[in-house]
């Protein structure tokens, strides 16, 4: 993230009113102090976000969604946390002093620069003479000028032509050579690419760190020569046109995934831009990431071949693994999604996407490959595995559906396949119950804990009675929270909780603090209510404190220690009565 002093971030959000930014997305009505309006973070029907103009926090008290004004763009919008406040200080006319697009890592400034620069020059080489074939080429493809400037396409030549210029600029070969640019062996520099089409590849935050490039003049093999692996193409953690898609997914939360590069930019170039490609047909830990991050449902539309068909059942699991809302569309006739376009046109790829079809309906007819379900031993296998499909289907309904319509269709007893999905979903939820409990649920005492940090991320009196009254938090967990309260306080000798959710986005405790505000209820914030918390707590030390002690009277043998003990113990009794 880019770097923006908390001062600033404070000072932009003081400026805002959490209400009147709110309400320039969704409805807000007043009732008493607070706002409501439907929650946009789950599929909510009366309105269950409250929104406080007093602490300047939003709340939903049915998804639990929470935070400050910056937060809510962040999740509206898809933004980061820096583009948040960069859209919270344009609306409220403050301007940054740090450039938040230039995302740039410093430490690799020269290298991103160099990137660019080749970009450049590809992109150039179009506008020249020897660029006409690859223009007449680009054009045959039928894309548009418009397309070939928003995807930045250029082509390169051959003669090393870019080494030179880089050589001349004084770039070192081992810098040239470590980002994929040039091959140097014994001494002898070339291009790595040579009369293709040049198609920049992004990282995930829109910075240029590689390229994947088509032959064109002839087929040359491969096909795609891409950049290799560098320490800034990382081809795992990439995702074609993510950075431009992930603009697009504002509007439309859904995301079109597909094969290639040349079918996102057919679908974008029609304006369908809602769509990324996975340059391939296997999704990393990383890439998944990427798109977890989106928020959004995502529509599988992979190649039309055998290939396409088997990726499609392997991603959909991984998919359906990683509890992504999901659903598949499956071309017919053209070989892949740009073909279909091509030949079909912009609407009928629409209604493609419309009738998108559940993954489990993808199953149905993707376990027919191979099998004459004429023959019975197919049959069976094939009804095996459709019911083996429905056991990580947490939807009753469908895996009712899906039942009757294999009983029906195939005039098999539907007793005899309900009692199959049966042993397999005992096995299912027998896992489901070792997770809940593997789960440890929060003691009283916990809460009681997450109340009090609560109430001291809202002001300095709550943190000045935490600091007389109880000091330190005999849980570790929350002792490193309160620290970072009190570390907050002093340095900026003023807390409330839209100021202090700002500065947990950039903390390795962010998630246990927006946890902890998440699951607070509104709770009168009274100096007698925190007073009350505090007192519990310290009744609930010594009610340990004895405890112990207790056990240790009872383990010990040594008379003289044993009425030590028992006298530590009374006294403490009496402080209990006392508290
Ligand atoms: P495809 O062969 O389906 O590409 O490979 P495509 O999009 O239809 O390409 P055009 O239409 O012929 O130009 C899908 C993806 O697999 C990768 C590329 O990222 C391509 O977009 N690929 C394919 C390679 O990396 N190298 C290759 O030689 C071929
Ligand atoms: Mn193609």
């Amino acid at each position: 993230m880019a770097f923006i002093g908390t001062d600033e971030i404070n000072k932009i959000r003081n400026s805002a009113s959490i209400v009147d930014v709110i309400s320039s997305y969704i409805i807000l009505n007043q009732h008493g102090k607070n706002y409501f309006g439907v929650c946009p973070f789950h599929e909510d029907h009366s309105p269950s976000m409250s929104v406080s103009e007093e602490k300047q926090i939003y709340k939903c008290f049915s998804c639990g969604a929470s935070g400050n004004v910056f937060t809510f763009i962040e999740n509206f919008l898809n933004v980061s946390f820096a583009e948040a406040v960069q859209i919270v200080a344009n609306m409220v006319g403050i301007s940054i002093s740090v450039d938040i697009n230039k995302k740039s890592n410093p430490k690799y400034e020269k290298e991103y620069n160099l990137m660019n620069f080749v970009l450049k020059f590809y992109q150039n080489n179009l506008n020249t003479q020897e660029g006409s074939k690859a223009v007449s080429y680009l054009k045959e493809r039928g894309l548009l000028e418009n397309t070939i400037k928003d995807f930045e396409i250029g082509c390169s030549f051959d003669k090393n032509m870019l080494y030179n210029i880089l050589n001349k600029k004084d770039y070192d070969d081992k810098l040239l050579n470590d980002l994929g640019l040039i091959n140097k062996f014994d001494n002898k520099v070339s291009d790595v690419f040579q009369n293709r089409i040049m198609f920049p590849i992004h990282n995930l935050d829109g910075q240029v760190v590689g390229f994947t490039a088509r032959c064109y003049l002839n087929n040359d093999n491969p096909k795609y020569l891409n950049t290799k692996e560098t320490y800034l193409f990382k081809k795992g953690s990439i995702l074609f046109n993510y950075h431009r898609a992930k603009e697009a997914i504002r509007l439309n939360k859904e995301l079109i995934v597909v094969e290639g590069n040349m079918d996102a930019i057919r679908l974008y170039s029609v304006g369908i831009k809602n769509v990324i490609a996975l340059m391939g047909t296997s999704l990393t830990k990383d890439q998944i990431e990427g798109l977890k991050k989106l928020k959004c449902k995502l529509i599988l539309m992979l190649d039309n071949d055998n290939a396409g068909e088997t990726a499609t059942y392997n991603l959909g699991n991984m998919l359906e693994e990683n509890n992504f809302n999901f659903q598949i569309v499956r071309l017919s006739g053209e070989k892949d999604p740009d073909e279909y376009i091509i030949k079909n046109g912009k609407e009928a790829m629409l209604e493609n996407i419309k009738n998108a079809i559940s993954y489990n309906e993808f199953k149905l007819n993707y376990f027919k490959r191979n099998k004459n379900l004429n023959d019975a031993n197919d049959l069976a296998e094939y009804i095996k595995a459709v019911i083996e499909g429905l056991k990580n289907t947490n939807d009753a309904i469908l895996r009712e559906v899906t039942l009757q319509k294999l009983s029906n269709d195939y005039n098999i007893s539907y007793a005899v396949l309900k009692s199959q999905l049966g042993e397999i979903k005992n096995i299912n939820t027998k896992k489901i119950i070792v997770d809940e409990k593997s789960e440890i649920k929060k003691s009283s005492y916990e809460k009681i804990c997450e109340s009090i940090l609560f109430y001291m991320m809202h002001s300095k009196d709550f943190i000045k009675l935490y600091q007389i009254k109880l000091g330190v938090f005999p849980l570790k967990k929350y002792r490193a929270i309160a620290n970072e309260i009190v570390y907050y306080l002093d340095k900026y000798k003023t807390i409330n909780i839209a100021d202090f959710i700002s500065y947990a986005e950039n903390i390795d405790l962010k998630d246990e603090i927006m946890a902890i505000i998440n699951s607070e209820d509104e709770i009168p914030l009274t100096d007698e209510g925190m007073l009350d918390l505090l007192e519990n707590i310290n009744k609930k030390i010594k009610q340990d404190e004895i405890k112990n002690l207790k056990n240790e009277v009872k383990n010990e043998v040594d008379v003289i220690k044993k009425r030590q003990l028992i006298a530590k113990m009374t006294e403490i009794k009496k402080e209990l009565e006392n508290i």
